[in-house]
């Protein structure tokens, strides 16, 4: 069984169906980029990884069980958006982004100090060091952005959902936050789920990029049909999605968004 497995997924919120018939078999360390219109379901399918929501229908199933709750390191999901602790300084996030998963949700003694020093590293790394000891809402929102990410990646989790991490990012800050988001996942060979809005960013960075978007469409009931996965474009090499016959163009996903 593949790691993560999605059959006959439906979502729909009273008589507006938002998501159907979602299948999609992911192997555990694939990076999946996925794309699509505005408003087509895309934030939906991450929080039902993340179990924040159930499925009108269908299953997921992760590493063979449903998604966990609690994010836990074993089973666990971290989704960027929503990590951020306002009370807690910039170190502290990033140290409280260790405790998730453990049995008190707090670290103690020695495992205190040694998430310290991990947070301290991160950090560096992320370029936010000099703003260890101030709180989130004094900083600028590509810093914020930057905290969010490391607060997630911290706990080098299973499976990341990041949606939409980069969008408030300068281009140099961009590629920055690219090369570090390869390097952690080649470290730690953790499954990742982006949303982008990027076609370009999701082929750089995913092995896959799935394409959402409505294939049936009643133009008197425009919410009266559900999104589905309509491409699931190979992005290794280069981005040659060689089980295309005719490999299509940048204009043709564009079109098919
Ligand atoms: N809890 C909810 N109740 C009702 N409608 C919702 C809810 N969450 C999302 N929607 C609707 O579902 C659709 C898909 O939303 P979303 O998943 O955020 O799209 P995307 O991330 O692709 O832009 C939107 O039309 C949104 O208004
Ligand atoms: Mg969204």
């Amino acid at each position: 069984m593949s790691f993560v497995q999605v059959r006959d997924l439906w979502q729909a919120y009273g008589d507006r169906s938002i998501l159907e018939r979602v299948n999609v078999d992911v192997a555990e360390g694939e990076f999946i980029s996925i794309v699509g219109a505005s408003g087509c379901g895309k934030s939906t399918f991450l929080r039902m990884l993340l179990a924040e929501e159930r499925p009108t229908r269908g299953s997921i199933r992760i590493d063979g069980g449903e998604p966990a709750l609690e994010p836990n390191r074993e089973r666990g999901v971290v989704f960027q958006k929503y990590s951020v602790f306002p009370h807690l300084t910039v170190r502290d996030n990033l140290i409280a982004g260790q405790s998730f998963g453990t049995r008190w949700g707090a670290l103690f003694g020695g495992a205190k100090a040694a998430a310290r020093a991990n947070a301290d590293d991160m950090l560096a790394k992320i370029g936010l060091n000099h703003v260890a000891d101030q709180y989130p809402a004094s900083l600028s929102g590509g810093m914020q952005q930057r905290l969010a990410i490391a607060q997630a990646l911290i706990a080098k989790p299973r499976v990341l959902l990041l949606d939409e991490p980069f969008g408030a990012l300068d281009p140099g800050t961009r590629v920055q936050m690219h090369e570090f988001l390869q390097a952690l996942r080649d470290e730690t060979g953790m499954t990742v789920f982006m949303v982008t809005h990027d076609l370009e960013e999701g082929f750089k960075l995913g092995d896959r990029v799935l394409v959402f978007d409505k294939p049936r469409w009643d133009p008197h009931d425009p919410g009266a049909y559900g999104a589905t996965i309509t491409y699931d474009f190979d992005a290794r090499d280069g981005g040659i999605p060689f089980q295309h016959l005719n490999p299509p163009t940048t204009k043709d996903i564009t079109d098919a968004l």
